[in-house]
């Protein structure tokens, strides 16, 4: 369902920090990639000119992946500010004398969700929308009844085609290099099942905490931050069954199935956690019993999938910052003996760097029967020439192309499977920055082969390392 290209992009929150670290990158590497060519027109309540609006963002791209004079130069020939409170119709008066004649302009929310409402409800007012898109930044909804409500209030006044809910984690490429190397490849499909797959795992690690947005945070948690959105979307991407056509709603269609399939999280196989010093940040309540990690089990009753359980982790100051699915192969019946063998997998590192490695065992080298663990690396990118995400979903957005973008039944679905996370009592259990996570995830959340815990670096060959950070799995064994 591809539209027409957006003729202006209007981003509400110009001053804001969003658009500091991610946005003006973004607008800069589109004009540079001539995949924006249209007026951008800023949105803030900060009393600027857009002299200040062109001077914030050159301050931006020069903090965040470096200035490109031609294009920031064209950039600023582009831009245009309405200086308002969101709340006054008369800063969108201002704002419908910017977009005379322009068509399909895409309205980009980068505001706080709070803002969603009055916001859409006053570009609304401007008068003629046909073509208008509405683009929402994350979290859409807080949980969900108020997806749903959301949903209502923008469906009063955009058709579903026109509303763009963004996950960034879709606009990165390793993150859809899933899906085309689950579909180009003949090899993935007959083992990609229950009958071979014994476990999935995903850890979403960072090592560092919650960056001066504790009060954000303090409202959120780990759930609703990341895996309600980010990790349940990797998932879709690894469950998914082949869509019969490549249009955004056969794929989305595919991915909704899949977390349709999967009943709402027991809390007993929940944990969370809260690292030490985080009732302490600027922002947090001093009793806060908000999480900053979590470990989960998921089950997924699909035909291909029932039987193999899903884990998720995600936490902040953990050791390393990197996100990276692990999925461990049933051990086939053989004749070599089980310590001279490593239990197959298929690992997709998605960040910080882009591998696709399969586990083998080989025989080592030397007399008597060792085996070695080796892993075949299909795919292993720094990516420095990659879109970065953000540049990818609005370009896309502009494009008109929803492919990319939570649909509502997936949105909904997604809070549906979380929601006992989000009203559970369970209590966070404390943990050392540092360290990865509650002792008591071990226990709570076992894994067969246990948690993989991903290194720093994957410059170096595989590793596994164990809880303390030693390897594990590239020594030899022995019979
Ligand atoms: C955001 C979360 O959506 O994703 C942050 O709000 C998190 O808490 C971030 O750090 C991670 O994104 P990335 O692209 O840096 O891995």
């Amino acid at each position: 369902m591809k539209q027409e290209t957006s003729g202006a992009l209007v981003f509400f929150g110009a001053s804001g920090d969003l658009a500091f670290k991610k946005i003006f990158p973004a607008l800069q590497a589109m004009v540079k990639h001539g995949t924006l060519n249209v007026p951008i027109i800023g949105v803030a309540k900060a009393g600027w000119t857009v002299d200040q609006l062109r001077a914030r963002a050159k301050e931006s791209v020069e903090q965040h992946g470096g200035l490109d004079a031609d294009a920031f130069s064209k950039m600023c020939g582009l831009m245009r500010y309405v200086d308002g409170d969101y709340a006054d119709f008369a800063t969108f008066e201002e704002l419908r004398g910017q977009l005379k004649g322009l068509r399909n302009p895409a309205h980009y929310l980068a505001i706080p969700p709070l803002l969603f409402e009055k916001v859409v409800e006053q570009i609304a007012k401007i008068g003629d929308q046909s073509g208008a898109r509405i683009i929402l930044e994350k979290p859409f909804g807080h949980d969900l009844e108020s997806a749903k409500h959301l949903n209502e209030v923008l469906h009063g006044f955009f058709p579903e085609k026109a509303i763009f809910r963004i996950d960034h984690y879709l606009g990165k490429h390793p993150v859809h290099n899933i899906i085309v190397f689950r579909f180009a490849n003949a090899f993935m499909e007959p083992f990609w099942n229950r009958n071979y797959i014994e476990s999935i795992q995903i850890t979403m690690a960072e090592d560092f905490g919650v960056q001066g947005r504790g009060s954000f945070y303090d409202q959120t948690g780990t759930v609703r931050d990341v895996v309600q959105n980010h990790l349940l979307q990797l998932l879709s991407n690894l469950l998914m069954e082949p869509p019969p056509r490549s249009d955004s709603e056969s794929v989305r269609d595919e991915k909704v199935k899949v977390l349709k399939a999967i009943p709402a999280l027991n809390a007993k196989h929940l944990v969370r956690g809260q690292f030490d010093g985080y009732r302490q940040e600027p922002g947090v309540r001093p009793d806060s019993n908000v999480e900053t990690f979590a470990a989960l089990k998921l089950e997924v009753e699909s035909w291909r999938w029932k039987g193999t359980p899903i884990y998720i982790r995600a936490g902040k100051n953990l050791p390393v910052t990197c996100t990276e699915i692990l999925a461990r192969f049933r051990k086939p019946p053989t004749i070599i003996p089980e310590s001279a063998r490593f239990q197959n997998h298929l690992r997709f590192r998605i960040s910080p760097e882009m591998t696709i490695g399969q586990g083998t065992t080989v025989m080592a080298p030397g007399s008597g029967l060792h085996g070695e663990a080796v892993e075949l690396v299909a795919s292993r990118h720094p990516c420095p020439e990659e879109m970065e995400a953000y540049e990818r979903v609005l370009t896309e957005a502009m494009a008109g192309d929803p492919t990319l973008f939570a649909r509502q039944d997936y949105v909904e679905e997604a809070w549906r499977i979380v929601a006992p996370a989000l009203s559970s009592n369970s209590p966070v259990i404390q943990y050392k920055p540092g360290s990865w996570g509650p002792d008591e995830v071990e226990t709570l959340v076992p894994i067969a082969g246990g948690w993989h815990n991903p290194a720093t670096s994957d410059k170096e060959d595989f590793r596994v390392l164990d809880k303390s950070g030693n390897e594990v799995e590239t020594q030899h064994a022995a019979n």
